[in-house]
């Protein structure tokens, strides 16, 4: 197999196969078709379960989460697992980080103990990208979000759910709403939704939490919610993230939902059959209200449990796992 230095595109072999995913940005969409599609394979379409397959028996995968999560590490811990894999999850408050060990060090020892795949979340942007350059060739890395940049399965995964309820994605006008400044899964879902051939992506937000490279990706840039999801297929609403919030100037949490919080009313301005999305975890009467959170259009769980059908295919890909 060629050295990810020589490759043009560090996620891909030499012929063309998904080797790691790091990011959404410049995958063809050949490869998003196939993670989708394989990602269908593994729905019973009768019960809607995900099925238990053998694909990937004796494969050692270790999910190493420098940062909390909830949905994310537990459905690629569920996938492992559905795929028949060795899953091993690192508790690293508990691990030898806290005596100052690198994290090359840490995925040096982790590889010693047979490691076949890493999933990485790190707060730090581009950590996935540094372990897959430093591993050895048979070794992949899928990264489960780093720091603002990219949050491929869950972009995926949102492709999925659109495309389920809402048929293909190059017939839909779709709206990504709210803290897109810091948000590593509008990323993801601006890359998913261009690549897929979506012929409108708006994206909703204040201006203070707007990056400026936005024209630039392709979307169409709204600051008032009403005017933003007007006539939508889709709202694919964000987290505001307190966490990542140092120096952005922002309006309180209560002039933030009178403005732009997803609610019942605001909601009319969307298709009467837009459905809403959420990559958790969700503040409510933030930016999303409860009674559209629990709402009849809102598809926040599926999008949780198609999370596993996802990340199996991706998992299965990487591995080379026919289905
Ligand atoms: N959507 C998402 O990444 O959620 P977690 O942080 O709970 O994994």
């Amino acid at each position: 197999m060629m050295s990810l230095r020589m490759t043009p595109n560090p996620q891909l072999t030499e012929d063309g196969r998904l080797r790691h995913l790091l990011t959404l940005d410049g995958l063809p969409a050949r490869i998003l078709h196939q993670i989708l599609d394989t990602a269908e394979s593994f729905i019973n379409a009768d019960t809607g379960e995900v099925k238990k397959v053998p694909l990937l028996r004796g494969v050692a995968i270790f999910n190493i989460f420098f940062e909390n999560s909830t949905r994310t590490r537990t459905t690629f811990e569920i996938a492992a697992k559905r795929l028949s894999a060795d899953v091993v999850n690192l508790n690293i408050g508990t691990s030898s980080q806290s005596k100052g060990e690198t994290l090359l060090d840490t995925v040096d020892n982790l590889a010693a103990m047979q490691a076949n795949m890493f999933v990485v979340r790190h707060s730090a942007a581009g950590a996935a990208h540094l372990i897959a350059r430093h591993v050895a060739p048979h070794i992949r890395v899928v990264n489960a979000g780093d720091g603002r940049a990219a949050h491929p399965t869950q972009g995926l995964l949102d492709m999925y759910t659109l495309r389920h309820f809402k048929g293909p994605i190059h017939n839909l006008r779709v709206a990504i709403v709210g803290d897109v400044l810091h948000s590593r899964v509008a990323r993801s879902q601006i890359h998913a939704l261009t690549t897929l051939g979506c012929p409108e992506v708006r994206v909703v937000a204040p201006r203070t939490l707007l990056p400026r490279d936005m024209q630039s990706m392709g979307v169409h840039v709204y600051e008032r919610l009403e005017e933003g999801i007007r006539g939508v297929d889709a709202v694919l609403m964000l987290r505001l993230q307190n966490e990542r919030m140092q120096g952005a100037r922002l309006p309180s949490a209560g002039e933030y939902y009178k403005r732009w919080g997803l609610t019942p009313e605001k909601l009319k301005y969307a298709r009467p059959d837009a459905i809403v999305l959420h990559p958790g975890p969700m503040n409510r009467g933030v930016e999303i209200d409860s009674e559209v959170a629990d709402g009849k259009q809102a598809v926040i769980l599926p999008q949780v449990t198609y999370g596993i059908a996802v990340r199996m295919a991706v998992m299965s890909l990487l591995a080379g796992g026919q289905t």
